[in-house]
């Protein structure tokens, strides 16, 4: 079905977090949906210019698999698109009638999120929410502050997110009939991280995952971030038991490429013990061999009386006490563009960033005592080879009695202080192989590294640790010297 032509200021696009989907996308999110009702009730959340909901329709009409009548909700917050979504749903109105299915379509010019959240709480008296059998959603995606308009809406329903994405599968979700169907597309970062485990459990307790689709070419990713954030396409059904096996599929996300389909149980996805309930979405051979690695460990770093934290100088809130060079009753302050290799090169004149901190009062409570500390890069940049990217603090190296950490790194540490040398050094190698950074690319699909990340990883015991820690004899090792390393030791110690 032909789509109308949109133009919209990019300023605006952002705005809405408008970014429509591509007709072969929606073709493939519609072709997800398992059977259907006679009369299918669909809801279009964020419909753009319709290309979900004329997907959908095409579907119905080329399959003929009972389908007689829908009925389109579809809530669009845009003006300028209207007219265009007005177009495409006459576009699909003229389809139904050559296939014989009634088609009927409302289109609510309003915010889905405010309208539907007060329906949903029984504000607007008289009006009970509406119910659906099936949506289909390419939610806008952008952040939404504590005290936003948005923020409250959703949590005067119970929802507590940071993202209008996750906001908006959160009240499709409850809009749906038990045993309705929800096909969506979304940044991938809603299966990690710690901001979005209200979301996880809520989706999880309320969504039967069926099928979890990704993307293997960054190309596929249509939202344009500055950020790498890949995208995935999930198939869900409203339930509270998830299923024993479901499917996961990736493509190249060009045009009429093949599609890896691969069943795998549930356990493997969602993790039965895992509290954070982090999505692992396996879609390579090496995730699945890096899962088998990872499940033959049984230490977790509180075993080890090891502590990952988020550094603790915000720059921001501590301007008046940086440096750009090291001066008397300074200490160095170390931030990612610091990392050299496997160690610190400090202090850095040539870099933007200021190398030292005043050490007073003031500052004191944000430093720490000098010692060894493993050190991890919280964001890498889309070319760097690997996700966890891991250099050491040696202080025989970078003389100080204190030392400031700013907050885009993590550091490992032991009780607020320095680490184990040979504990530290092992920990160096194993964060740094390739076998965890798959790993962590089965629950991670951006390029961002959060403490709770590191935290639930499985991790090699003490011994093992200190013996790969004896053996690297340099820290400066080829990426195939460290894999080797590790896997060594690894199965040394089964
Ligand atoms: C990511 S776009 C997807 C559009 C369309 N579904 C597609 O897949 O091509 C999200 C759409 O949601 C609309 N939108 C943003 N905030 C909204 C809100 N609060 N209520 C309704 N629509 C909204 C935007 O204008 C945009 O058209």
């Amino acid at each position: 079905m032909k789509l109308a032509a949109i133009e919209n200021p990019r300023s605006r696009q952002e705005e809405l977090g408008q970014f429509l989907t591509a007709t072969p996308v929606a073709d493939f999110m519609a072709s997800m949906f398992g059977p259907l009702p006679r009369t299918v009730r669909l809801l279009d959340a964020g419909a753009g210019a319709g290309s979900l909901t004329a997907a959908f329709v095409s579907r119905c009409c080329e399959k003929l698999d009972g389908v007689r009548a829908i009925e389109v909700t579809l809530y669009e917050l845009d003006g300028e698109i209207l007219d265009a979504l007005s177009e495409t749903m006459r576009g699909c109105e003229h389809r139904c009638a050559d296939a014989g299915i009634r088609f009927t379509f409302i289109i609510h010019s309003a915010d889905f999120i405010q309208e539907m959240s007060a329906r949903l709480a029984g504000d607007l008296f008289g009006t009970h929410p509406p119910a659906f059998d099936v949506a289909i959603a390419n939610p806008p995606y952008r952040k939404i502050g504590t005290d936003s308009a948005e923020r409250r809406a959703l949590r005067s329903v119970g929802v507590e997110t940071s993202n209008l994405y996750t906001g908006f599968i959160a009240i499709i979700q409850r809009l749906l009939v038990p045993g309705g169907q929800l096909v969506g597309i979304t940044p991938r970062s809603f299966c990690n991280g710690p901001y979005f485990r209200p979301f996880r459990e809520d989706f999880l307790s309320h969504l039967e995952l069926r099928r979890l689709h990704v993307f293997e070419s960054r190309q596929a990713a249509f939202r344009d971030d500055s950020v790498l954030q890949e995208n995935i396409i999930f198939h869900a059904v409203k339930g509270r038991h998830q299923p024993s096996e479901l499917i996961i599929s990736s493509s190249s996300g060009e045009h009429g490429d093949g599609i890896t389909e691969t069943v795998f149980p549930f356990a493997e996805i969602v993790h039965p013990h895992d509290r954070e309930k982090f999505i692992h979405i396996p879609s390579t051979a090496s995730h699945a061999t890096a899962k088998e690695t990872m499940d033959g460990l049984s230490s977790s770093l509180a075993s080890l009386g090891v502590t990952v934290s988020t550094g603790r100088v915000v720059d921001f809130r501590l301007k008046d006490a940086l440096r750009k060079e090291p001066e008397r009753g300074t200490v160095p302050l170390l931030y990612p563009c610091h990392f050299n290799g496997g160690t610190v090169h400090w202090p850095k004149l040539e870099a933007r960033k200021p190398n030292a901190i005043l050490d007073n009062d003031e500052t004191r409570p944000w430093l720490v005592p000098s010692g060894v500390y493993l050190l991890t890069k919280r964001f890498t940049s889309k070319e760097e080879r690997r996700r966890l990217v891991a250099c050491l603090f040696d202080p025989d190296q970078v003389k100080t009695k204190w030392v400031g950490f700013e907050n885009h790194l993590n550091y490992f540490h032991t009780c607020g202080h320095g680490l184990e040398r040979t504990l530290a050094v092992g920990l160096y190698a194993f964060l740094n192989s390739t076998v965890v950074d798959q790993y962590f690319r089965r629950f991670s699909g951006h390029t961002q590294v959060n403490a709770t990340d590191l935290r639930t990883l499985a991790y090699p015991d003490r011994d093992t640790l200190q013996a790969m820690g004896r053996d690297m004899k340099t820290l400066d090792l080829s990426q195939d010297e460290i894999d080797q390393l590790v896997t060594k030791h690894l199965h040394a110690c089964r």
